[in-house]
């Protein structure tokens, strides 16, 4: 199948070939090739299943104003209802323990908490927070919180959003409020979801809120977001007894597009953005030296000691995982000359994006040869299909399911390389809002009727639930 498609991840919409995912039949794999101890969960966010967003005093998010643009959302839509999560937490938490999970990603609406700056936190948003927390706990359900998954309150923004220094201190506020009041219940703490995405997606592409286009306001955007890591770790650590804290980074296998040195150049150089801006100043290296360089004149503004609050020590990596890149030296793009170019002949997924399971295993070796990391939690990894509700109402997701068990079998083999990976959250428990794609994508192993809100276990969340139940 060729098909004509505008999807994030890539730079520019190309002509792509779709195989079948199907040419071999997956491999076969057990709980029981993990540890006893390894993390099982799935991956939310809130803007994307809660809704009640005009409910328990939360105020406009960053995502409420974008989504009212025109054209910004590919249907029009927003996440206004979303999954209905705000008021149906209960029966998707029972959809998490019925598959057997041990853990829940989640994340917190921060304009669920704070209407204003200098404003009190809002008792009826920690309330929220709190019940949910604990409906976790009584399902068997290890939280694992995430702080920003890109819903900046929109006060903030109209003080200048992240590209302030002061919202990564308001962001070390927010740490503080959630940890003093969770701290207790919540030990596994993910401060950012995804920088790469907020500044690029958000401020040099502009296809995220607060949809900018600018690179330099994108690489002032990621130096605030990072140093807001930095700041919100300590207050994390005052608060909770036994924190695990970390950040959960998109990274990708690249690769040259040909054996050219213009194209290996170009590869590095795409890798200084991607990956490197993130994990050198996370491990002590400061912003990658040929990246600042390159891009001197939109080069961030940072303070003495920001650089030593970014590498303070974390207990783990979340690490991100969707695909793979093949890179092309491009004379005159800005900003780094470089471009993802399609290969050929490879699955793709509905978002055409590349389906790579030994990817994960080369990208997890990667980062571990190039930065002894702590260790890995693979935070989200997941897929889109055109699901089809068939007349019986099951949905045969096999794509989705075949994708889940050749990266499961990746990270049972990265492990036996010895690797250091220690759980696996797949993105996503529910259909949901997926940000500019509204609802035309879903990535759920349980189907959402966005009308009625039912909630169905697709093939892919069975699969997941039988591979569960297997004991050691
Ligand atoms: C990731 C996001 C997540 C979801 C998946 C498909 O980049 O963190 O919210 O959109 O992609």
């Amino acid at each position: 199948m060729r098909g004509r498609q505008r999807h994030r991840g890539s730079w520019h919409d190309h002509e792509h070939m779709t195989t079948n995912i199907h040419d071999s039949a997956p491999p076969v794999i057990a709980r029981t090739d993990f540890a006893s101890d390894f993390v099982w969960g799935c991956s939310t966010s809130s803007y994307q299943i809660e809704g009640g967003a005009q409910q328990g005093g939360r105020v406009a998010s960053i995502w409420d104003r974008f989504c009212e643009r025109p054209g910004a959302i590919r249907d029009g839509s927003s996440g206004a209802r979303a999954c209905d999560h705000y008021h149906r937490w209960p029966e998707d938490l029972d959809i998490g323990r019925d598959l057997g999970l041990n853990a829940y990603r989640f994340s917190v609406a921060w304009p669920r908490i704070f209407s204003g700056k200098g404003s009190r936190p809002n008792p009826e948003g920690l309330a929220f927070y709190s019940r949910l927390v604990d409906g976790m706990l009584e399902r068997g359900l290890q939280p694992w919180l995430t702080l920003y998954h890109w819903d900046l309150p929109q006060y903030l923004q109209e003080q200048g959003g992240w590209n302030a220094r002061d919202t990564a201190h308001a962001f070390a506020e927010f740490a503080h409020v959630m940890s003093a009041h969770l701290g207790d219940r919540v030990k596994h703490w993910i401060t950012h979801n995804e920088p790469w995405c907020t500044a690029i997606h958000g401020h040099f592409e502009g296809i995220h809120a607060p949809g900018i286009r600018d690179f330099r306001t994108a690489l002032q955007v990621s130096h605030h977001v990072l140093l807001s890591h930095g700041l919100a770790l300590p207050a994390i650590r005052a608060n909770v007894a036994d924190a695990q804290a970390g950040i959960a980074l998109s990274l990708h296998p690249l690769s040259p597009a040909s054996a050219r040195p213009e194209d290996v150049a170009a590869c590095v150089r795409h890798d200084g953005l991607r990956n490197r801006w993130f994990l050198d100043p996370l491990h002590g290296r400061g912003y990658p030296a040929d990246i600042l360089e390159r891009c001197a004149a939109d080069a961030p503004v940072v303070l003495a000691g920001d650089l030593e609050a970014i590498a303070a020590p974390t207990d783990f990596l979340g690490l991100n995982y969707y695909f793979p890149e093949l890179i092309a030296h491009a004379p005159g793009a800005a900003p780094l000359e470089a471009r993802v170019v399609a290969r050929e002949d490879v699955a793709r997924t509905a978002f055409g994006w590349e389906v790579s399971p030994e990817g994960l295993g080369t990208l997890v070796r990667r980062i571990e040869a190039d930065y002894d990391p702590a260790p890995i939690y693979i935070t989200e990894n997941g897929s889109t299909w055109d699901d089809v509700v068939g007349a019986d109402g099951e949905i045969d997701d096999r794509e989705r399911r075949d994708y889940l068990i050749r990266h499961l079998d990746a990270v049972r083999d990265t492990i036996a390389r010895g690797s250091r990976v220690k759980g696996y959250f797949a993105w996503s428990l529910l259909d949901n809002f997926e940000w500019a794609e509204g609802y035309t994508r879903r990535f759920g192993l349980t189907h959402v009727d966005f009308e009625t809100q039912q909630r169905r276990l697709k093939g892919s969340g069975k699969w997941y639930r039988a591979f569960l139940k297997q004991e050691r």
